[in-house]
């Protein structure tokens, strides 16, 4: 099958190489000259494990341009996949979508094969039937589902997995205007897929709904574990992870995704909560948990805050190791790690900020209260107060017997993710972990 990927950002350029890889020609599409300049001079700008080697590998079967009659008339199926960002009350905005479907209208008029539009950028629910399918049929004349066929296809991958994710899937989501078009996307899938995934194909609005209604519910099951980690913290001898474990073990709840800890983060997750609780209301139908689930998330913030504020005066250096949103990749987008820095520097507080891979946004006017680090052991001796905060292994295989020795002060561990409990063998260190209240040794 031939196909076009509109968007060549952190998913559609991961797609288009999947698409590829399984021996699919692909043209891929972005309105960004220098993503397309990069990319045919075969350096790749989206850092994403594997991404480099696969691109490397089907690089032959790719082509790259800025133009979407090309693309368009070349290929059978068009993936979108730009971005929706939120407005500022939390819905979704279809600009960028719309744009592209605006071009492409023009060229699905002079088009006589049936060609197939697919969606799978995250929208609000009711976009594809009150939106998109509307403007194409007035733009071409044509009827969608006969002339043209229009899905809603979106993917459930996560950063610094995208690839394997994509290649992997549990769930194959596949929203169509008709048969011929649901068919169309089942074979592409199935023609490149390793994993056999439930198909799930139904009405544009059921996809569009499933897609926020499944991210929601995965971020409702975290803070279930979050809400018990703080739970255990206060009852002694409670352990989160023991608690946690039983619970995955029953079928009904399932071990994944049950790890008390920080929080969730992303471009992703934290957005479409604000989103389904908009959606809610709009129908009429308001949902309490949404707005529970952002709540409680955002209470972890304060919460660490206090438990830190309570032991460490304020003035004195904190380490703060790992920023990215979650180990495994550089995005900082909603870190809850950027927002507790902002919490302790507003307080006072000097930074020792590490990180393997992200860039660590100071903001301008606490340049001079923040200290990057290369080392995250340089962080660690040099302060008062150390905040494990996202579970890199290199922070859970630091050198205790070197940490030992170079430690020439006491100072408070806290370990988010009960990461590094050995180090609370070390006499000067004080250990605190969150969700375990035995672990203490205060
Ligand atoms: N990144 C993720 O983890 C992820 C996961 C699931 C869903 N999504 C959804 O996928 C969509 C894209 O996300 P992303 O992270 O890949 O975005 P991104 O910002 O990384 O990339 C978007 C790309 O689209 C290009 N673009 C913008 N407008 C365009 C236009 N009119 N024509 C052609 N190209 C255009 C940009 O130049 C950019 O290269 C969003 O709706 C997002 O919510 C992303």
């Amino acid at each position: 099958m031939n196909v076009s990927v509109i968007g060549l950002g952190k998913l559609g350029l991961c797609t288009a190489a999947c698409i590829a890889s399984k021996g699919h020609c692909v043209a891929g599409v972005d309105k960004d000259e220098s993503v397309i300049e990069t990319l045919k001079d075969r350096r790749c700008l989206v850092r994403e494990n594997a991404l480099p080697e696969l691109l490397n590998e089907s690089f032959e079967r790719i082509s790259f341009s800025s133009s979407v009659e090309e693309a368009i008339f070349s290929t059978d199926v068009t993936l979108i996949i730009v971005p929706t960002p939120s407005d500022r009350d939390g819905v979704f905005s279809n600009e960028a979508v719309v744009s592209v479907l605006r071009e492409a209208g023009s060229v699905l008029k002079r088009k006589k094969d049936f060609h197939v539009v697919d969606v799978v950028s995250t929208v609000m629910p009711g976009s594809s039937e009150k939106e998109f399918i509307p403007l194409l049929e007035n733009m071409t004349g044509k009827k969608c589902g006969i002339d043209f066929g229009f899905a809603y296809n979106p993917e459930f991958i996560a950063l610094g997995s995208v690839i394997h994710d994509f290649l992997n899937p549990d769930l194959v989501l596949i929203g169509s205007s008709d048969d011929r078009t649901g068919e169309c996307l089942r074979n592409l899938y199935e023609s490149f897929v390793d994993s056999s995934p439930k198909f799930a194909v139904m009405s544009l609005i059921n996809a569009e709904i499933t897609k926020l209604a499944l991210n929601c519910y995965v971020t409702m099951k975290i803070t279930y574990a979050n809400e018990l980690a703080r739970l255990c913290g206060a009852i002694d001898g409670a352990n989160v992870d023991v608690v946690s474990e039983a619970l995955g073990a029953d079928t009904r709840i399932g071990g994944r995704c049950l790890k008390g800890g920080l929080g969730f983060a992303g471009p992703c997750f934290p957005r479409d909560n604000i989103a389904f609780q908009k959606l809610s209301s709009a129908v009429g139908a308001e949902l309490f948990l949404p707005s529970q689930v952002v709540k409680s998330n955002d209470f972890i913030v304060d919460y660490l805050f206090d438990i830190v504020d309570e032991r460490i005066e304020n003035g004195a250096a904190l380490a703060l190791l790992g920023f990215s949103y979650k180990a495994g990749t550089h995005i900082c987008e909603c870190s809850q790690s950027l927002k507790l820095m902002n919490r302790f520097l507003e307080a006072g507080y000097l930074v020792l900020a590490h990180d393997p891979m992200a860039k660590i946004d100071v903001p301008l006017r606490y340049k001079g209260s923040v200290t990057v680090c290369d080392d995250p052991l340089d962080a660690v001796i040099s302060a008062k107060g150390v905040l494990l905060l996202t579970p890199w292994t290199i922070y859970a295989s630091m050198d205790l017997k070197i940490l030992e020795r170079k430690l020439a002060h006491p100072i408070h561990f806290f370990d988010c993710w009960r990461a590094l409990e050995d180090i609370a063998s070390i006499d000067t260190v004080k250990y605190w972990a969150l969700g375990v209240r035995s672990g203490r040794k205060e």
